[in-house]
């Protein structure tokens, strides 16, 4: 169908599940077990509520800000999503920059340390330096592996590292699990290099899982921090203890996170982790504009957007919708997605009474009834 005929990020999913590849869907869409985590990042957006102001002249809105000291034209960001070729051959991860490079608007990428295409090509798929990009980094056991890619990524003029920290083993997908992956059609490019130990395992995410070290902990992340000048985020933040723990390291940010319900189901949804987050954060003074609090997991509408902003949140990620964008339609369909955000954005901050994003804050939420959740597995 026509790109004019998709109208919110909903329709790249729905179509997506009819057009793409059956192992592409099942590793793109599953979730870990009974896929509660999954269900709640979403729904738990709709258990806050607005308390909107009105007489306000909104006849400007300004949805642009800062990421980590580069401008946004819209505080969200492309979150890492492993092997995008499997969705579309012709599409992956260059045409992700591209699309995150259009005039108006731009977005940071986050590319995968599981990317599809190469971190050079992605790289060179940039309109200009003013636009984002990040690394997605998966820690190896072989620490040198780590520390050579570290210093390639900073080499090729990422503006940061993201490192994953929910992921020792890969959580159970019962879906991916059911489809035998053999990495020989459709390798990511680190992951090829391991072609003999992957070449047999069931489903996409266990045959990448045996790259990553479980034995990656916070003195890991002391020391990375003095083997580069990137700054440092820890993306998989689950509880305000660990985002205060990040922020005390001094760190540059978390991205509270549940990795889209693929790890821990019953992991709690990450909205709620943000909301008890930066009360923590304020008591012990470390909130500071030097400690960005991004969050991903389930965020679909400018409305989510717009809720994690008013609790704290720096920049909102999301990882499926734009896997399904760019399966589908490649960079057009990316800009399109952000198109449709950006405007989804703007109109509910007009109905909102705020013009520009430093406007928003908790005080335009009704958080009565977030804890209120009704969990019943099918
Ligand atoms: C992911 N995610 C992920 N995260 C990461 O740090 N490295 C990775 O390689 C991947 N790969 C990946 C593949 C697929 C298919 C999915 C769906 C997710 C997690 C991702 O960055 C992000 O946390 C979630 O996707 C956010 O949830 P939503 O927006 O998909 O609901």
């Amino acid at each position: 169908p026509p790109l004019a005929n998709i109208i919110n990020v909903y329709d790249f999913e729905n179509l997506a599940s009819k057009f793409l590849p059956h192992q592409a869907w099942a590793y793109y869409s599953s979730g870990s077990d009974d896929e509660i985590s999954l269900r709640e990042n979403h729904s738990a957006y709709h258990r806050i509520f607005f308390k909107p102001r009105v007489l306000v002249d909104v006849s400007n809105v300004d949805t642009s800000t800062t990421l980590l000291g580069k401008k946004v034209d819209i505080p969200i960001f492309v979150a890492a999503t492993a092997l995008m070729q499997l969705g579309n051959p012709e599409k992956a991860e260059v045409n992700v920059a591209k699309g995150c490079g259009q005039a108006g608007l731009h977005i940071p990428q986050m590319i995968s340390t599981f990317s599809s295409n190469s971190i050079e090509d992605i790289t060179a798929a940039k309109s200009s330096d003013k636009q984002a990009q990040w690394f997605q980094l998966y820690v190896n056991g072989d620490r040198k592996v780590t520390k050579d890619l570290i210093q390639k990524v900073e080499a090729l003029g990422l503006d940061a590292l993201f490192v994953t920290v929910d992921v020792p083993l890969t959580g159970h997908r019962e879906k991916d699990l059911k489809i035998k992956f053999s990495t020989a059609d459709n390798g990511p490019s680190v992951a090829q290099k391991k072609k003999k130990d992957t070449k047999q395992d069931n489903g996409a995410s266990k045959a990448l899982t045996k790259f990553i070290d479980p034995s990656l902990s916070w003195n890991d992340i002391i020391e990375f921090k003095k083997h580069t000048k990137l700054p440092i985020v820890l993306k998989g933040i689950q509880r305000a203890e660990d985002v205060v723990k990040a922020a005390e390291l001094g760190l540059a940010g978390v991205v509270i996170s549940n990795h889209g319900g693929r790890q821990l189901d019953f992991a709690r949804a990450p909205v709620e982790v943000l909301a008890e987050s930066v009360p923590e954060l304020e008591k012990r003074g470390l909130r500071s504009d030097n400690f960005e609090l991004f969050i991903d997991g389930g965020i679909r509408r400018g409305t989510d957007i717009l809720k994690a902003l008013c609790l704290g949140a720096k920049g909102v990620g999301l990882g499926r919708p734009f896997m399904y964008a760019n399966s589908c339609y490649g960079e057009e369909g990316v800009e399109k997605a952000i198109s449709l955000l950006k405007e989804e954005v703007e109109t509910s901050m007009r109905l909102l009474g705020v013009t520009s994003i430093d406007q928003l804050g908790p005080d335009l939420l009704d958080l009565s009834t977030l804890r209120n959740r009704s969990v019943s597995v099918a």
